[in-house]
């Protein structure tokens, strides 16, 4: 009898050893809690500039983060002469006050209306944007400057229409 006992009294302990007793005691609370990227880093990183992060959330649905546009609905701003322009006005007048009208690029036409921005971004927001759309996709407009963006506000300030090309043509 007594060899019985001693016989089942190891093998609970052995049991009891062989399974992992602890953990049944002891709550898992260090188990490591995945956390997803934030909606700023899966839009490309902490460090996107301020044109950037505006050209992406305003322009990108029709222009696309590419800069390529949608052949016959929107125009392309990789290669376009108006958004590279030497004359820093008139992209700062196409966004200020919107687009309109028949246009061709590389061959293909395109007759779309484009809203004026003129009471959704403030200087520093415009210049922002244009330097982002004049830096990217190969382009080499180079900077706009706030002051550019004010002096430009300041004079078309009555306009309230969208411009044409052929009205970008005069100079400001
Ligand atoms: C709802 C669509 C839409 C959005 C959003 C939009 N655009 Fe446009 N954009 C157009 C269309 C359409 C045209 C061409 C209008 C035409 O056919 O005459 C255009 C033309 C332009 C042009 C002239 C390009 C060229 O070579 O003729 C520039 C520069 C431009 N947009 C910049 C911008 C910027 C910067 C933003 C963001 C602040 C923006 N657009 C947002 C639709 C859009």
């Amino acid at each position: 009898m007594r060899w019985l006992v001693t016989f089942l009294v190891a093998f609970v302990a052995m049991t009891f050893a062989a399974c992992n007793i602890r953990g049944f005691f002891i709550s898992q609370t260090d188990d490591p809690v995945w956390n997803g990227p934030t909606e700023e880093q899966q839009a490309g990183g902490e460090e996107q500039s301020l044109g950037a992060k505006l050209f992406n959330k305003n322009c990108a649905s029709c222009h696309q983060t590419t800069g390529k546009g949608i052949a016959g609905s929107i125009p392309p701003l990789a290669g376009s002469a108006l958004a590279n322009s030497e004359d820093v006005s008139k992209p700062i007048r196409i966004v200020l006050h919107g687009f309109r009208g028949a246009i061709i690029r590389n061959g293909v036409k395109y007759n779309g209306v484009m809203q004026p921005w003129h009471s959704v971004f403030n200087d520093e927001e415009i210049a922002a944007i244009l330097t982002y759309v004049r830096t990217s996709w190969g382009n080499t407009g180079g900077e706009v400057k706030p002051e550019d963006v004010a002096r430009v506000r300041e004079s078309t300030k009555n306009r309230t229409t969208q411009y044409t090309e052929a009205e970008l043509e005069q100079p400001l």
